[in-house]
């Protein structure tokens, strides 16, 4: 098991709402940046699946949060991060997050939360779920809590929650101005991070960024028939319309697909004879769903141990949540003697 008591090495810290299987965007996005942080060696890497954060969307119906943090664990597992290397854990395990949760909400000015892009945006398009909740405005502090529990260093995250990294640090801020250590040692909280994930611009089948919301997504699951259907209909360059008239892989989202997973090889290939009509596009795609089992197979391998004996998967993050609770606890003793709330007798007066 990954030591969590280290902090020679700094911490590295994300999460994934439970949102079910995911597919290669999610992968390409975020996972596989994840697992090569891993492989490095030298951060200590905690992964947790945000069931917590899931409810503020999907709070009216429960029924599906579960099995969708089993299935994102699941992907987890397959994708290569590793239970010995990595703590991987759930929020709502550690309930930590929620004890500081709710001592962040107390210095947190309503403004900062208003004001955050991420809230505004989805106030104003989701329109299929009432959002006017206390949680909901909230999720930023829920996740300034995540994060800062384990003094993280670095959050690898997508560009898209870059602005919830910069709140956690203006959180970070706010709460070492109020409770500095006070021994004078300094602060309980560094300000973290982001490390921006590089993310490839990834298609899905319509030539869109890959999403669920599109229904334009290769699963991690889905077994090889699936994937070559699924390229086979996959839209290519539109001038391209014959198999005589040439095209151009720069504007294709199946050359998209070839710069992200083939060969040097195979990409000079494609670039070729797509341009000199040499190769039709049936052909093309099928070196494109070779590239993508290329990936997947071996996720999909290690993945069937898991899903043949579920159990196994289940006691990894029963394992990692506990490693989580005794990392959490020790910042959670420093936060509440900074804030002169410890739970030891101090004696009177
Ligand atoms: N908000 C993140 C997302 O939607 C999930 C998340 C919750 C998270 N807590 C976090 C990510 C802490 C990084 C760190 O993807
Ligand atoms: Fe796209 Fe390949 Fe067809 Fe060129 S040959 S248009 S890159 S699918």
């Amino acid at each position: 098991m990954a030591d969590p008591s280290k902090i020679t090495r700094l911490r590295v810290l994300s999460g994934m709402r439970s949102t079910g299987k995911l597919h290669l965007g999610n992968y390409v996005g975020a996972l596989k940046n994840w697992v090569d942080l891993q492989n490095s060696g030298r951060y200590n890497c905690f992964f947790f699946i945000a069931d917590w954060h899931a409810l503020t969307t999907d709070y009216a119906d429960t029924s599906l949060v579960k099995q969708n943090s089993i299935d994102v664990l699941l992907d987890w597992l397959a994708a290569g991060l590793d239970p010995k290397l990595s703590v991987m854990f759930i929020q709502s395990h550690v309930p930590q997050h929620a004890e500081l949760f709710v001592l962040f909400s107390m210095i947190t000015p309503l403004g900062w939360l208003e004001r955050n892009p991420t809230y505004k945006e989805q106030r104003e398009n989701i329109h299929d779920k009432d959002l006017g909740t206390y949680g909901f405005l909230g999720y930023p502090v829920l996740q300034a809590a995540d994060i800062l529990i384990y003094q993280a260093g670095y959050v690898p995250v997508g560009q898209d929650q870059a602005a919830h990294v910069e709140l956690t640090r203006e959180i970070a801020r706010r709460f070492n101005q109020f409770y500095p250590r006070r021994d004078g040692s300094g602060f309980v909280f560094p300000e973290p991070q982001t490390l921006l994930t590089p993310s490839p611009k990834l298609p899905g089948t319509d030539g869109r960024k890959m999403s669920k919301s599109y229904g334009n997504t290769v699963m991690l699951t889905d077994p090889e028939p699936v994937v070559r259907q699924k390229l086979k209909t996959m839209v290519t360059d539109p001038a391209r319309v014959r198999r005589t008239d040439p095209g151009n892989p720069d504007v294709c989202p199946v050359g998209d697909l070839h710069k992200i997973f083939s060969s040097a090889e195979t990409i000079n290939s494609v670039n070729a004879g797509c341009r000199s009509a040499g190769i039709g596009c049936i052909e093309c795609k099928s070196w494109a769903a070779n590239a993508l089992l290329e990936v997947l197979k071996p996720m999909q391998e290690r993945r069937r141990q898991y899903e043949e004996n579920p159990r196994l998967a289940w006691d990894i993050l029963e394992a990692g949540s506990a490693q989580a609770r005794e990392a959490s606890e020790a910042t959670m003793v420093q936060v509440r003697a900074a804030m002169q709330m410890s739970k030891e007798y101090e004696g009177a007066g």
